[in-house]
Formats: C-alpha cells, sequence, structure tokens
C-alpha cells in the first residue's frame, strides 16, 4: 500500500493543475502583483465546488514562487490572532524559514467557516489582517458568499470550476501510467463522470477500483458498483420521490444495470404511475430522448453521451414526473432478458470463452472478463466486423447470438 493516491499525485506546481486555466492564469497574476510591492487587493478569495484544487493550486503557488506556505484551517479559535501575528509582520523580514523572497503565503482554508461568525467577531478580525497584512494571504472557500460581502470585495476573485469529464480522465490517466495500469478508456470515462467534476472523488474511486491491479476492464467497474448496488426498485423509487436533480443521478449512478435496461425498466412502470397526463407526457419525453442519446452513444462509441442519457432517465424523469402519482406495483419490462443465469447458458459461455481463449492465447477468465463483452458489441454493431470474426473464431450459430447478446 502506497496511501491515499489524492495525496501521492498532488500536484506540486502550478502547471500540474487539469482544467483551471482561467483560475490559475488569474491566482499568478495577482500573485506577481505581490512582486512589485504591497498591491492593493492583499487577499485573494480562491473559491469554488470541493475537490477541484483549490487547496493543491494555493500550495503550488507558494511552491512556484518561492514563498514559505503557512496553512492555517480557519475552524480553529486562536487562528486569527495567530494569523495577525504571522501575516502581518513587516516585509523584508525575511521568512521563518530559510526563503529569502521575504514573503510568506498565509493560507487561511475553510475561510467560509471562520469561528466566531454567530458575534462577526472573527470576520471583523479578519477586516483588520486584510488592512494590515505585509503578505500575500489567501482565502479558501467552498461558497463565496458565506462569507461577507465587505470581505469578499477586498480580495481579488479566483473561481475553480467543476472539472470536466475530460479533464478528470486526462488526470486518472496519467496516475494508471505511473501505477503501471493499463485501463479501459470506458472505465475511467465513468469514473470520471460519476465524479461530477470533484478530482478528489474521482482518484479515491479509480483507488479503490484499481488497487493492486495491472489492468482493468469494465468487469471491475461492476463489481466496485456493485459494493454500493441499489436494487432497480429503490432506483424506481428515488425517481418517484426525488425532489432534486442530483438525487436523482446519483441514485442512477450507483444501480449496477446497464442504461438500456434501466431506461427499459423506467418505461415500463413510471409512465403508468404518473396520473397526471402532461407530466405523463414529459416523461415519455425525457424516455425518448434517453433512447436516442443511448442509441447514439453505442453506434459512435461517444461514451460521454451516455452522460446525458443518464441525466434524461433519472433527473429528467424525476423532474417532470409530477405530484400526483398513481399506487402500483413495479413490473419487470417483459423484454429484458437474462444471460448467464441457467445452467444451458453457463455452459455456452464456458464453451465460447474456451474457443476464443486458444485463438487469443489467454486464460478463459480474462477473455470472459475482457473480450467477450467487446466481442459481443462489435458483433452486434458491426456485420462486417461479425462475419470475419464468427469465421475466424468458427463460432457456431448459437455461440454468435450468445455473444452478440452481451453486447
Ligand atoms: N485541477 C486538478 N488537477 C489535478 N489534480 C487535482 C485537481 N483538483 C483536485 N486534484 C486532486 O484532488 C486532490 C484534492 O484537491 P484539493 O486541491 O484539495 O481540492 P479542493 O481544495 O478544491 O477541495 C488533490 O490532491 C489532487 O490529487
Ligand atoms: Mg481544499
Amino acid at each position: 500500500m502506497s496511501g491515499p493516491w489524492v495525496d501521492k499525485y498532488r500536484p506540486r506546481r502550478l502547471r500540474d493543475i487539469v482544467g483551471q486555466q482561467k483560475a490559475v492564469h488569474d491566482l499568478l497574476r495577482w500573485a506577481e502583483e505581490w512582486k512589485k510591492g504591497r498591491p492593493k487587493k492583499r487577499a485573494a478569495l480562491v473559491y469554488g465546488p470541493p475537490g477541484t484544487g483549490k487547496s493543491a493550486a494555493v500550495a503550488a503557488l507558494a511552491n512556484d514562487m518561492g514563498w514559505d506556505l503557512i496553512e492555517m484551517n480557519a475552524g480553529d479559535k486562536r487562528t486569527l490572532s495567530e494569523i495577525r501575528r504571522v501575516a502581518g509582520s513587516a516585509a523584508g523580514s525575511g521568512t521563518l524559514f530559510s526563503g529569502t523572497k521575504g514573503r510568506r503565503l498565509v493560507v487561511l482554508d475553510e475561510a467560509d467557516n471562520i469561528h466566531g461568525t454567530a458575534d462577526r467577531g472573527g470576520y471583523r478580525a479578519l477586516k483588520e489582517l486584510l488592512e494590515e497584512t505585509q503578505n500575500p494571504l489567501v482565502l479558501i472557500a467552498n461558497d463565496q458568499f458565506a462569507i461577507p460581502w465587505d470581505i469578499r470585495m477586498a480580495c481579488a476573485w479566483i473561481n475553480f470550476r467543476r472539472l470536466t469529464t475530460e479533464a478528470i480522465v486526462k488526470e486518472l490517466t496519467r496516475i494508471c501510467r505511473a501505477e503501471g495500469i493499463s485501463a479501459d478508456p470506458r472505465v475511467l470515462n465513468i469514473i470520471a463522470e460519476t465524479a461530477n467534476g470533484d478530482m478528489r472523488c474521482a482518484i479515491t474511486d479509480l483507488q479503490t477500483t484499481a488497487t493492486g491491479k495491472k489492468r482493468l476492464g469494465p468487469s471491475d467497474l461492476a463489481l466496485y458498483r456493485r459494493d454500493r448496488e441499489l436494487s432497480v426498485y429503490d432506483f424506481l423509487n428515488k425517481v418517484l420521490s426525488s425532489e432534486s436533480a442530483k438525487e436523482a443521478r446519483a441514485a442512477l449512478w450507483s444501480l449496477d444495470m446497464p442504461p438500456e435496461d434501466v431506461l427499459a425498466w423506467i418505461d415500463e412502470n413510471v409512465p403508468k404511475i404518473v396520473a397526471d397526463p402532461k407530466s405523463r407526457a414529459d416523461v415519455y419525453d425525457a424516455i425518448s430522448r434517453a433512447d436516442v442519446f443511448l442509441g447514439r452513444a453505442r453506434r459512435g462509441q461517444l461514451y460521454g453521451l451516455w452522460g446525458y442519457a443518464g441525466d434524461l432517465m433519472s433527473a429528467g424523469v424525476a423532474l417532470s414526473r409530477g405530484k400526483n402519482l398513481r399506487h402500483i406495483k413495479f413490473v419487470s419490462p417483459s423484454h429484458i432478458r437474462h444471460f448467464a443465469r441457467t445452467r444451458a447458458d453457463r455452459a455456452m459461455r464456458d464453451s465460447v470463452a474456451k474457443k476464443i481463449a486458444s485463438r487469443c492465447h489467454a486464460s478463459t477468465k480474462v477473455v470472459r472478463r475482457d473480450v467477450m463483452p467487446y466481442l459481443g458489441v462489435i458483433l452486434k454493431h458491426d456485420k462486417k466486423a461479425a462475419e470475419r470474426i464468427t469465421e475466424e473464431l468458427e463460432l457456431t450459430d448459437a455461440e454468435s447470438k450468445f455473444l452478440k447478446a452481451l453486447g
């Protein structure tokens, strides 16, 4: 074990921060001002959602500038007088440590949680500190509006945004390379999408899924997601009860079921339960659009579209269902078939795996896990390739039908 990957792969330099060009640029520009003297905006307010690189970027800034870093947690009662002591001392007096650039970067993390908010004492002290500090000061907050207006106005604003799926995938890819893990891009994409803009969450999920592995395929993800599995009934109940898009979406992501099947369950059940005709029409609309996105995602291998489809079938349905609901028992969609359930299916699965394994010089276990799902997708969607593969592997009709059903 090597400890948490979020620490191991923490960005050390500003150039290691991904997906926050504007914020990093603004932060650097503010810091450069301090090189010329004591600027009007002594403090920077770094704000944005959790896990987007705020703390990491501020530490990296100190590193890049050659400044000593003094981090304080705003929740601590003694903090403010302590900060005043440290930050208020004259410029040019050098640093506490060996640095010679004459600056300390004083960081007040969780500044939206300053002790003494109730009586405003904490913020009054902070205001005075902003006036008198001789050193660059950074306030970090998730919610900029939790900080009083006059303090906000005295700061340079640096906004960190929710990271895009692409930016997260980029970082996950880098980490996998460094760990010597060969990861299926699809898996990284799903982890990234699930994290919803939060890199800390994505890296932690990656570590949970990939630790001790050299290869990362779709079935590893299934295993990890099963830990937090919801039944499809729980999911439907969530969609019918949740008041927020976020909640409905989270329920979908913790469901271990192919999106097409989830959509079939929704399609079979939700419209019957929604009593109001207008709402029912809206629900159908969300379902049909989810279906269109799913089709496109599959055909074009555009896995990013899964996200839209998922949003439509979870949040889209939840927000259009209205309040007028009937009590009807959920039923299983008629056309979902369960494969690899019966003994005959298992026998079929093993015979196909054996055939492929002997051609690919891989174990049947690896073939079942990493090869068969893809072959299924290929056989199902690419007629030409299907012919070639069927011939090459000498698959019987029944075997190729079985593989297609996996895709
Ligand atoms: N933009 C980013 N680029 C690279 N890594 C990031 C980024 N944002 C977060 N991380 C990773 O997530 C961890 C937590 O980030 P952190 O800066 O503490 O988030 P925040 O302070 O915004 O909550 C970091 O150690 C790093 O591994
Ligand atoms: Mg932080």
